[in-house]
């Protein structure tokens, strides 16, 4: 579980545990979350393990969305019960900076059609030249979806982003690709 300490000496060993043996939220919380400040920003999937993210995010215009009606407490204040793949049903075309697409595909979000419908509609809803970031697992048996083998994967140009490449692959495995819409 993501704590979130007050004191100075926990937030240091945090810090190191974050960097060290939890890549993924080291990258998301110290990594990302700086450099999209006072955006608009669309976060997908929701956990007792984000709940602080609200809170991380407080500059930008923050929407969270997720299928699971249980985990909704976890959201920001504009929070939305849904499938990421409907997300232009949700939203007007070109509402949002960034897209954080953080461990959906292969964690309920697992056919190619529904990752296909997903590109597309998060294509719709991005600004131009907005920002799709997303992580997946790329571990045997655990996600049948390769993004890049995605057709609507053309949608989008990776690029580098704060020192990261697209793709990048973390000590275990999760990989994060940083997408601008086409
Ligand atoms: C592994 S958690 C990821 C949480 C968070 N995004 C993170 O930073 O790791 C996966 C979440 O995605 C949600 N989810 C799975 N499929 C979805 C879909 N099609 N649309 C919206 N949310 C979905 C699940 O309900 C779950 O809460």
């Amino acid at each position: 579980m993501v704590l979130n300490f007050k004191n100075p000496i926990r937030r240091f060993i945090r810090g190191i545990v974050l960097k060290w043996r939890l890549e993924v939220r080291y990258i998301i919380e110290k990594k990302i979350f700086p450099k999209i400040k006072n955006k608009k920003v669309l976060l997908v999937g929701v956990e007792y393990y984000t709940e602080n993210y609200p809170k991380l995010l407080k500059t930008n215009d923050l929407y969270t969305l997720d299928i699971n009606p249980s985990v909704a407490r976890f959201g920001a204040k504009h929070h939305i019960v849904g499938d990421i793949s409907d997300v232009d049903k949700f939203f007007p075309k070109e509402s949002f900076d960034t897209i954080l697409l953080l461990g959906i595909f292969g964690y309920g979000l697992n056919d190619v059609q529904g990752a296909e419908k997903t590109l597309e509609n998060c294509s719709k809803v991005l600004k131009k030249k907005g920002l799709l970031i997303l992580n997946w697992s790329d571990i045997v048996d655990k996600n049948p979806i390769k993004p890049r083998s995605l057709k609507n994967f053309s949608l989008f140009s990776p690029v580098s982003f704060n020192g990261y490449p697209s793709a990048y692959r973390t000590r275990q495995n999760h990989i994060f690709e940083f997408l601008i819409k086409k």
